[in-house]
């Protein structure tokens, strides 16, 4: 099944090649700020307006076929090829582990994923029973198995760094980007977990598919980042 999938998408690449014609891409975005972002690396390629209107969830140029989706929601978009491309953090891709190809990193939205406590407490691994809040529950729980340590793993959908201040756990693993929210309420950072930023990625059948799409896509974000590092 999914062989003749691939033999079938090869067919198509190559009818699509002699016939010259241009494969739409499909492009899923995280709403908010890396939406923003992605939309003018796209601006700043093509020197055309890439805007949604209004309340929008779908922009369609006649290259690309942008849909806005929730940030958790960007790799299972990618994954089922409802989209072929996407936007989206290395740490939500850690967390979910869908097979998608990372193609590039796209150096925005830095921030790392860590442990956290109240200020002045000590992370002691030794400790029994030692609970942890996090919404991050498949990084949080492979970084405590490689240790060896058991703890239990609370799950929670947002405002992590309450967890500690009122007893529900001992520590958190959550994403710091600036630091604030955790200094404000009391906790600090004791352990980095990992590094992540914004990752432009592709489904694995669009990829052969649509190769020169994707490849030419790549290679112009690519550009434009390596530009921008060097100034
Ligand atoms: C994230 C994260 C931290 C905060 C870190 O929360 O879970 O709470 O951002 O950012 P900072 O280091 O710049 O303060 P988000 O804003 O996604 O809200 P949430 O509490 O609903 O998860």
């Amino acid at each position: 099944m999914f062989s003749n999938l691939l033999v079938f998408e090869f067919i198509l690449d190559k009818i699509s090649k002699k016939l010259k014609v241009v494969l739409m891409l499909t492009v899923a975005l995280p709403k908010g700020r890396i939406a923003k972002e992605t939309l003018e690396i796209f601006e700043t390629i093509f020197g055309d307006s890439f805007r949604f209107d209004d309340r929008k969830l779908i922009l369609e140029t006649p290259k690309f076929r942008f849909l806005l989706v929730r940030n958790q929601d960007v790799a299972t978009y990618v994954y089922h090829q409802a989209a072929d491309i996407g936007v989206v953090g290395l740490d939500t891709l850690e967390e979910q582990g869908l097979d998608v190809v990372r193609l590039l990193d796209l150096r925005r939205g830095i921030c790392k994923v860590a442990i956290g406590m109240k200020k002045g407490e000590k992370l002691d691994l030794t400790k029994p029973e030692l609970k942890v809040a996090s919404k991050m529950v498949n990084i949080t729980k492979r970084y405590f198995e490689e240790r060896a340590v058991s703890v239990e793993i609370i799950k929670l959908y947002g405002s992590i760094e309450l967890a500690p201040l009122i007893g529900l756990a001992d520590m958190i693993v959550d994403i710091v980007q600036t630091g604030t929210t955790m200094k404000q309420n009391g906790l600090e950072v004791v352990e980095d977990i990992m590094s992540s930023s914004t990752y432009l990625i592709a489904n694995k059948n669009s990829y052969i598919a649509k190769k020169d799409e994707v490849l030419d896509i790549y290679e112009k974000i690519r550009d434009v980042i390596q530009k921008e590092n060097r100034t």
